[in-house]
């Protein structure tokens, strides 16, 4: 039987790419499943969390009663979202994969194909997990995710600063199995004091697990 140690704990998980829309019939998007982020919803739940699923458009589903479901599809719907939830959580985990830019316009229209070159100017979204960094509070912990394709460790541990997280889980890209679309994930989770601790590979069901037990170590 899984012991209930997070009982009473409100706990947040962003999940799922955002849909940022070019024309009625267009957007930029990109390939996150949301399987990582729904893995840790669901562990969270079992172990009696309270916990607010903000997710984009994701083509999976999640049965816990334990887990809210908040979707959305843009970046800004997810930050406002975020903000209205943060404040009453313990903890919070931002493992979307949250589009940087934003088409600048919106065409109301459908945009018509021709022969000549075509530019979107894009403009920046809002980071939310650094948002969440400037919001909180004592004791509420707050935790990113990192995927990089070089300088792994001085990225992530500049992310880590930059957006006020406790810790940040490094998705590598290197090694086969990791990343995006598959059921595997290989991770290294760095503290805010700059401790490493790796995992090896394993199905995403089993990373989410470590990563809560991770949490769990911080949140007692
Ligand atoms: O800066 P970068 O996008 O690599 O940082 C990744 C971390 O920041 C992830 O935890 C991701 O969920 C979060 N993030 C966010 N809002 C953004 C961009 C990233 O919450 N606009």
């Amino acid at each position: 039987p899984v012991i209930k140690t997070l009982t009473g704990k409100r706990i947040m998980i962003t999940a799922g790419p955002t849909y940022e829309a070019i024309d009625p019939v267009r957007f930029i998007g990109n390939y996150s499943s949301g399987k990582m982020g729904f893995a840790i919803a669901e562990e969270l739940a079992k172990r009696g969390a309270h916990v607010d699923l903000v997710c984009g458009p994701v083509q999976i589903k999640i049965e816990h009663p334990g887990v809210y479901r908040h979707d959305v599809v843009t970046a800004q719907q997810m930050h406002d979202k975020c903000v209205e939830l943060f404040p009453n959580t313990d903890a919070a985990i931002m493992a979307a994969a949250v589009s940087d830019y934003t088409p600048a316009n919106v065409s109301d229209n459908k945009i018509k194909r021709s022969s000549d070159h075509f530019n979107i100017s894009l403009k920046p979204n809002p980071d939310i997990a650094k948002r969440m960094g400037e919001m909180k509070k004592t004791g509420q912990i707050l935790a990113g995710f990192a995927l990089e394709t070089d300088n792994e460790i001085a990225n992530a541990c500049e992310k880590l600063k930059k957006k006020h997280l406790d810790f940040i889980v490094l998705n590598s890209l290197a090694k086969a199995g990791a990343g995006f679309m598959t059921d595997t994930n290989q991770i290294t989770i760095i503290s805010k004091e700059n401790k490493q601790t790796d995992f090896p590979l394993k199905s995403k069901r089993e990373v989410a697990f470590d990563i809560v037990n991770y949490l769990e170590t911080m949140m007692v």
